[in-house]
């Protein structure tokens, strides 16, 4: 065991799941996409990242990855309600993209929703959601993204690009924290 594991409570997802999950989302974007002439699978830092590169790897129509950040959160366990676009989408052939926003989890939808909106105000071709985890019961605003790789409880959740505090994004599985962890 490593020094973050031992701040794991439990394993909510394996890895064996993690990779069944990621598999079964890009045989349905390969099956949705294969007309597409300029798929853009945009990577929500910093916890889309494994995420993003795990569907990249899997998919077997052509796509492109691009990025932007935005930030919602502190560095604890509670989100702030507003959405800060810290890094844009820097490229003008928008209207030529199907953008696909691939987001590691889902909590209040602010975050997806207010995405959503701003690319297709900017006037991209088609724009979609994705997300690797979803948590239904935390929404505050009206939201359904159209890929879903688990709904989850309402724990607080890390690795496989989940963070708390910057900590944990390495772990090759989803786990839930010890709250010991977050309420020192
Ligand atoms: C997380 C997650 C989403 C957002 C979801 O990001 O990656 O972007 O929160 O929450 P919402 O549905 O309530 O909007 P976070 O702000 O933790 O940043 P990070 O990806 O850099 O860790």
């Amino acid at each position: 065991m490593s020094h973050i594991d031992k701040d794991i409570q439990t394993i909510l997802v394996n890895e064996t799941e993690l990779d069944r999950v990621t598999f079964r989302i890009a045989s349905e974007i390969d099956r949705d996409y294969k007309d597409s002439e300029h798929l853009v699978l945009l990577c929500i830092l910093k916890g889309s990242i494994v995420f993003t590169s795990e569907l990249m790897r899997k998919l077997t129509i052509p796509s492109e990855v691009d990025f932007m950040k935005v930030s919602s959160y502190g560095t604890g366990t509670i989100s702030s309600g507003h959405v800060n676009i810290v890094l844009d989408i820097l490229r003008d052939d928008l209207e030529k993209c199907d953008i696909l926003i691939i987001e590691d989890i889902i909590d209040s939808g602010r975050t997806l929703s207010y995405l959503a909106d701003y690319l297709r105000f900017k006037g991209a071709k088609s724009v979609k959601t994705c997300t690797l985890l979803d948590k239904p019961s935390r929404r505050t605003v009206e939201f359904e993204p159209d890929y879903v790789g688990l709904e989850i409880p309402d724990e607080f959740v890390v690795g496989y690009g989940l963070d708390y505090a910057e900590r944990y994004r390495q772990l090759p599985y989803i786990g839930i924290l010890k709250p010991s962890v977050y309420e020192k």
